[in-house]
């Protein structure tokens, strides 16, 4: 066999899998979820609907949907120990998504064995330990799980000890839809990688979100919100937005690398914030994201023409979450909550049909040394 020598940085344009799952196109801004496109899907389906799309490839049948939430309703007891490492992660402090790695990691105490039911212990999990190690952080005890609540109702529940209300729990739904997969992102690829080796679940998600807790991939929401109430006033923004971009700053939630039109999850998402503000008291707070919105847009055609700079799911993914009265640090793990589904399918869909990933590097180091002895360097 030939041996492809061609270096592409960051595997740019190099095809790494086959998938049913998810399939994005970035210049005609188009995401289809299991052949659905988002928009069709997201404002439309229960969250447990998607997880089993991604994992069986249809939507449930009635009886079918109910044996999944009954199955992730059934697994969201805390093993004892996860519970002693997160109180440890929250004694020192330690930002959310490093605690969910950790605790995530240990779930090896609670596994079936099996790919499957690692795959729903994975998904009712995550959830959970988001919203208890975010109420130990603020010095409060964690809430016992009520099995009779929906996932996505369960963990606005897990996080306040209050029932959501269903405009809350659909908008978490529907923002939960549409970060449930995304193709091949850094994340996915290193949990396919994983699971390759025939290592397990546990170990596949927990080193996804090591991958997905990086600035690079799961980070922007927490900056975009910030961006938005450091502008404050609506007459400040045109001022404050030519300013960071005259100082050569980007501008956070516009832009992305595969869509140069608008991300069509930005799309179903705004759909999704109204709403939300009209009912919250915050409807200043939107009237502002959306003014920012589109002045950002129109400047970074002015000072960047023909980039294709859009609005990206990053800013409308903070409003909705800052709408559900979320708190920044819980953006980037409120992230992991929706992504696990996909995670976990793509593991599933590797198993189905395994070969392990083993790509090539070029060398480009020394090739002539001669070894010097170590009273003499
Ligand atoms: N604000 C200002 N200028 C920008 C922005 C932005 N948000 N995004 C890109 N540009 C400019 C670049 O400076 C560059 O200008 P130049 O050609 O004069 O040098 C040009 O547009 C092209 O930029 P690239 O960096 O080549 O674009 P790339 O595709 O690599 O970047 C990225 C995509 C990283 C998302 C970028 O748009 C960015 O940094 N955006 C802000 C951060 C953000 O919102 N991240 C979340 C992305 S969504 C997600 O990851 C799920």
């Amino acid at each position: 066999m030939r041996m492809e020598t061609t270096f592409r940085a960051g595997l740019e344009g190099v095809v790494a899998a086959q998938t049913r799952l998810s399939s994005v196109d970035g210049d005609r801004g188009e995401l289809l979820i299991g052949g659905f496109p988002v928009g069709e899907l997201a404002p439309r389906a229960r969250f447990e609907e998607v997880v089993h799309l991604l994992w069986h490839g249809d939507l449930p049948a009635e009886a079918e949907l109910r044996e999944l939430r009954r199955q992730l309703a059934g697994l969201r007891r805390v093993p004892p120990a996860t519970l002693d490492l997160l109180r440890a992660a929250a004694a020192g402090r330690l930002p959310a998504m490093e605690a969910l790695r950790m605790a995530v990691g240990s779930l090896s105490l609670a596994t079936s064995g099996d790919a499957q039911g690692d795959a729903a212990l994975l998904v009712a999990q995550v959830p959970v330990l988001v919203a208890a190690y975010a109420r130990l952080l603020q010095g409060q005890e964690p809430v016992e799980p009520d099995p009779g609540l929906s996932h996505a109702a369960s963990y606005l529940y897990l996080l306040t000890g209050r029932v959501p209300s269903p405009e809350a729990v659909r908008a978490l739904e529907t923002y939960l839809n549409t970060a449930a997969d995304h193709g091949l992102n850094a994340s996915t690829f290193s949990a396919r990688v994983i699971v390759s080796t025939e290592s397990d679940l546990v170990s596949a998600v927990t080193g996804a979100i090591g991958a997905l807790k990086g600035p690079l991939h799961g980070g922007a929401p927490g900056p975009a919100l910030d961006m938005v109430f450091e502008i404050g006033s609506r007459e400040r923004a045109e001022p404050e937005l030519r300013a960071r971009l005259e100082r050569g700053e980007r501008l956070m939630g516009f832009g992305h690398r595969i869509y140069k039109v608008r991300d069509p999850r930005a799309e179903v998402l705004a759909r999704t914030v109204a709403p939300l503000y009209g009912a919250n008291g915050q409807g200043e707070v939107y009237e502002l994201a959306l003014h920012v919105e589109r002045l950002a847009v129109r400047l970074l055609e002015e000072y960047k023409p023909g980039r294709g700079l859009q609005t990206n799911v990053e800013f409308y993914t903070a409003l909705v979450l800052h709408g559900l009265d979320l708190s920044p640090a819980l953006f980037t793990p409120t992230f992991a909550v929706a992504r696990v589904a996909g995670w976990t399918a793509h593991c599933l869909e590797q198993l189905r049909s395994n070969r392990i990933f083993r790509p090539q590097s070029v060398y480009t180091g020394a090739t002539d040394r001669r070894w010097v002895p170590l009273e003499e360097r």
